[in-house]
């Protein structure tokens, strides 16, 4: 199968198929999450927090970006790759953040940005449309301005969250995340609008919904918020195996002859 485009993926919406994102931020995950069917793949500005090891999303560089862009791109055959903008890089004007957008899209096979804003970045959201730079918005819990939020807490401002879900369409975005917003208000912005809605602890009526690889998979660790569920246990089978190989090594069990050349 050939790989997904934007005008693709907009249109399950309209043939009332689900969409399914997931985050990927390397090689190895990318090839198993495009194999196994998934339609777009976030490398999302979590793996600060999931690769890196930081506190929030803040620190990580545009430069960390695209090297993880680029692992992912080559992993894919199949489906819509989309990059987070990192902070600060298009905040800076539009013409700096066409500069960081296009370098996603001329030094990685990935196909769309995600920026975090709705009504605020209307402007910076029709600028990299006009360029030609297909934009996902991202609204409801912006983990990016977590300072200004005072954490990371449920986003309950009905008009708020409407208005910038409907910006962001108006200014020319393909779809648009939700996060961490009342299910009825998620209900009531898909109906609203005539792009996508993806949503992550946004309840079941947005058209897809997006998670953490690492959460899914239980490879986690810390608070998880409730909108989270793994499907895995990852964590375990990995300590098995480490504990296993551990053991053998010691016990002589591993390598056996036949592990070895004559
Ligand atoms: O960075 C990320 O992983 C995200 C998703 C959780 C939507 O923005
Ligand atoms: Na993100």
């Amino acid at each position: 199968p050939s790989r997904i485009t934007v005008p693709r993926f907009r249109a399950m919406k309209r043939e009332g198929q689900k969409i399914t994102m997931l985050t990927a931020y390397d090689y190895p995950t990318a090839r198993l999450v495009d194999a196994a069917g998934i339609e777009a793949i976030l490398v999302g500005d979590s793996l600060s927090m999931v690769v890196q090891g930081n506190e929030n999303t803040l620190p990580v560089s545009m430069d960390e970006m695209i090297y993880h862009a680029e692992m992912v791109g080559r992993a894919v055959d199949h489906a819509l790759v989309v990059v987070d903008m990192p902070f600060p890089s298009y905040h800076l004007g539009a013409h700096r953040a066409i500069e960081n957008a296009g370098r996603i899209l001329k030094e990685t096979r990935c196909q769309a940005v995600k920026l975090e804003g709705g009504a605020e970045q209307a402007g910076v959201i029709s600028s990299l449309t006009a360029a030609g730079i297909p934009v996902m918005a991202h609204v409801g819990l912006r983990p990016q301005s977590v300072h200004q939020l005072g954490g990371y807490r449920v986003q309950r401002d009905r008009r708020g969250l409407l208005a910038d879900a409907q910006s962001a369409e108006a200014a020319g975005a393909f779809a648009v995340v939700l996060e961490c917003i009342p299910n009825d208000i998620a209900d009531a912005i898909t109906k609203k609008l005539t792009i996508p809605t993806i949503g992550i602890g946004a309840g079941p009526k947005c058209d897809g919904q997006v998670l953490v690889l690492h959460d899914v998979l239980g490879l986690s660790t810390g608070y998880m918020p409730r909108f989270v569920k793994a499907y895995a246990d990852m964590r375990g089978e990995v300590g098995r195996a480490v504990a296993a190989f551990r053991d053998e090594v010691r016990e002589g069990q591993f390598p056996l002859p036949e592990h070895g050349y004559e």
